[in-house]
């Protein structure tokens, strides 16, 4: 199944089962008439939505409802609908508020939860070491692409930067957490990663495909 198939699927099974979501996806398919040797694109998508609302409304539960309808507006409407996210982290609340933001608009955008979990790692990882290794900083979340799914992650603050980067980069130095998380791993998660530090502080940008 393609990308774009993915994503509905992603919405849908979020409160249906896997072979009501695939029925009403088959179904949306027939009725925007999309050749069954080819996967659903989102230029099809005006085609699909009528069908797919309408079984949401005879499938889903009551109080999934309005925020599955929303989630298929969003996957049509394209990222001005999801605006970026910037939030103040100083403290261990600062890092709830950022998990929650990420896994709101990964919801929000149809993302996967493997992807999801992904992102939540990323996000974790930059605002931890924001509020153990700073006096505080900035996250960023913003959408970049909703096809394909791409966001972008960049974690700032004006401590005294990371002077033994490269030692961490090359994976000679152990993460205090043992769990080969932290900055590697953060840059293993990510399908693009740069770091920027110096004594005015750290820029850091991951970029993630969802
Ligand atoms: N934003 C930051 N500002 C200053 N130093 C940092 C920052 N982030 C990380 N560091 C330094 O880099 C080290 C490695 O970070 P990381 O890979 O996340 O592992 P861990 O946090 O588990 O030590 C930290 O121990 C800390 O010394
Ligand atoms: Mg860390």
């Amino acid at each position: 199944m393609e990308q774009f198939e993915q994503q509905l699927l992603a919405i849908l099974t979020r409160h249906l089962s896997v072979p009501t979501a695939k029925g009403m996806i088959g179904r949306a398919r027939e009725k925007a008439g999309i050749p069954t040797d080819r996967p659903a694109t989102p230029a099809d998508l005006p085609r699909m939505v009528g069908q797919l609302e309408a079984g949401v409304r005879l499938f889903a539960p009551e109080a999934a409802r309005e925020p599955m309808l929303q989630a298929l507006r969003r996957l049509q409407d394209g990222p001005a609908n999801l605006p970026p996210v910037t939030r103040d982290v100083r403290d261990e609340n600062g890092i709830l508020q950022v998990r929650s933001d990420v896994l709101s608009m990964c919801e929000s955008a149809g993302a996967g939860s493997l992807s999801t979990q992904k992102a939540m790692t990323l996000v974790s990882e930059l605002a931890r070491n924001i509020v153990n290794y700073t006096l505080g900083g900035k996250v960023r979340l913003e959408l970049t692409s909703l096809r394909p799914l791409r966001l972008r992650i960049t974690a700032t603050d004006q401590g005294g930067g990371i002077p033994n980067l490269e030692e961490i980069l090359t994976g000679n130095y152990r993460s205090k957490t043992g769990m080969g998380r932290g900055i590697l791993g953060a840059k293993r998660l990510s399908n693009n990663f740069d770091i920027k530090t110096g004594a005015a502080g750290t820029r850091v940008e991951a970029e993630l495909s969802l």
